[in-house]
Order: C-alpha cells, then structure tokens, then sequence
C-alpha cells in the first residue's frame, strides 16, 4: 500500500511561510512529571510571545488525549503513539510556519528523541520542567496522585510507571527555586535568538 503513495510537491515552501510570517517556526517541548507545572509555564510563555507578534499554537496532554488521542492509554505503547501523533501534528504545524509549545509527560527518553527525528534536530527545543515528585504530590492539583496511591490508576508516572529525566535537555528549569515568571524568562532567552528568521 505505502509504495503507491507519491509525495506531491507544492510550490510555497516552509522558508516562504516562514518569511510571510516574519518568523522562525519550531517546537518547544515540555517534558516533566503530571503537576510539575509544563502546562503552566508553556501558557505564560506563549502568553509572552502571542503579545510580542509571534505566532503560536499550544498541544497539552490532558486536551489531546480528549481528543484526537482519546483512543490511547497511559501503556508504554501507547504513550509512545500518543508522542508519535504530537510530533507529526508538530512537525504540520512547524512547516506552516507556527511556533508550537507542546507539553506532555513524555516519560520516555526513546519517545522524546524520537520527536526530534520526526521534526528535526533544528526544530526541537526539549524543556524539562523538574520538579520533584515530592512537590507534586504534595500540590496534587487533579487529585491524580491521591488515586494512583489508592491504586485506582494504573501506569502512573512517578508512582507506578517510570519517567526517565532528560540527560541534556536544551533547558531546564527547577520550579522548587524559580517562580513561573523566572522559568518563562529562562527559557525565552534561551530562545530568542531562534525566533526570527
Ligand atoms: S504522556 O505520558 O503520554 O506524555 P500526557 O502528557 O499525554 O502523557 O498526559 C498526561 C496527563 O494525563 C497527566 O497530566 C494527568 O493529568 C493525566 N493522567 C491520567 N492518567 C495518567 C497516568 N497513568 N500517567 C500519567 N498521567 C496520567
């Protein structure tokens, strides 16, 4: 069946998007334990860069698996398909000349690269967001932690299932020090050389 498919070429490349929008497009990936605050701080810093003219767009976890994701579960599988999906809508979005702030669990050091292979080295900024599992069971903000230790969840990260920390994340921020306006900082200089073309 693959073999009968033809990639079609279109005339407007991703570089004459890219110009169009006066802007680089790339992924920015927030990697982390449920409550560690990916959700949060990639709203600020989206936040920050909507209001500066950039264009952007925001994938989380909890809104993809209620959707396009919904048939998926917490298996190793099908963590590795729900990342799989993500960086392919990424990588979409990336040619349309968006910059898009993803952030998921994404325990999985082999799901993590393969993102970058999908949308390419250049394109990935992985962010761990580090924040001890301590503090986020004891923030429990969805009650998750609560259940998961009643064992009414299976496959959860940090209390049944493994989450494997990034060894070189592009950065990193450690919300037990910093205050969410500091990590959104952080990561915006460590990017902002990227943004414009
Ligand atoms: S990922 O591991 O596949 O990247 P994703 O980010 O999409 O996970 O979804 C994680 C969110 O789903 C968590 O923030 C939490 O609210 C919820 N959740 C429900 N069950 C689990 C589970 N077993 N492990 C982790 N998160 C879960």
């Amino acid at each position: 069946m693959k073999e009968n498919i033809i990639k079609h070429h279109y005339v407007i490349s991703q570089s004459e998007r890219r110009e169009l929008m006066e802007q680089n497009s790339f992924l920015l990936w927030f990697t982390g334990l449920s409550g560690s605050g990916k959700s949060t701080i990639a709203n600020a810093l989206e936040h920050k860069l909507h209001h500066e003219g950039y264009k952007t767009y925001a994938l989380d976890g909890d809104n993809i698996r209620k959707g396009i994701n919904n048939d998926l579960d917490f298996s190793p599988e099908g963590r590795k398909e729900n990342i799989r999906r993500i960086a392919e809508v990424s990588h979409l979005l990336i040619d349309a000349g968006i910059i898009v702030l993803a952030a998921f669990v994404s325990p999985y050091k082999k799901d993590r690269e393969n993102i970058a292979n999908i949308v390419g080295n250049d394109n990935f900024v992985e962010i761990f967001v580090n924040t001890s599992l301590e503090e986020c069971e004891k923030r429990d903000v969805k009650g998750l932690y609560k259940k998961a230790r009643a064992g009414e969840i299976k496959d959860f990260t940090g209390v049944n299932a493994p989450y494997e920390v990034p060894d070189a994340a592009d950065v990193e921020v450690i919300t037990d020090d910093l205050t969410i306006d500091e990590s959104v900082e952080k990561i915006y200089n460590a990017i902002k050389q990227k943004l414009k073309i």
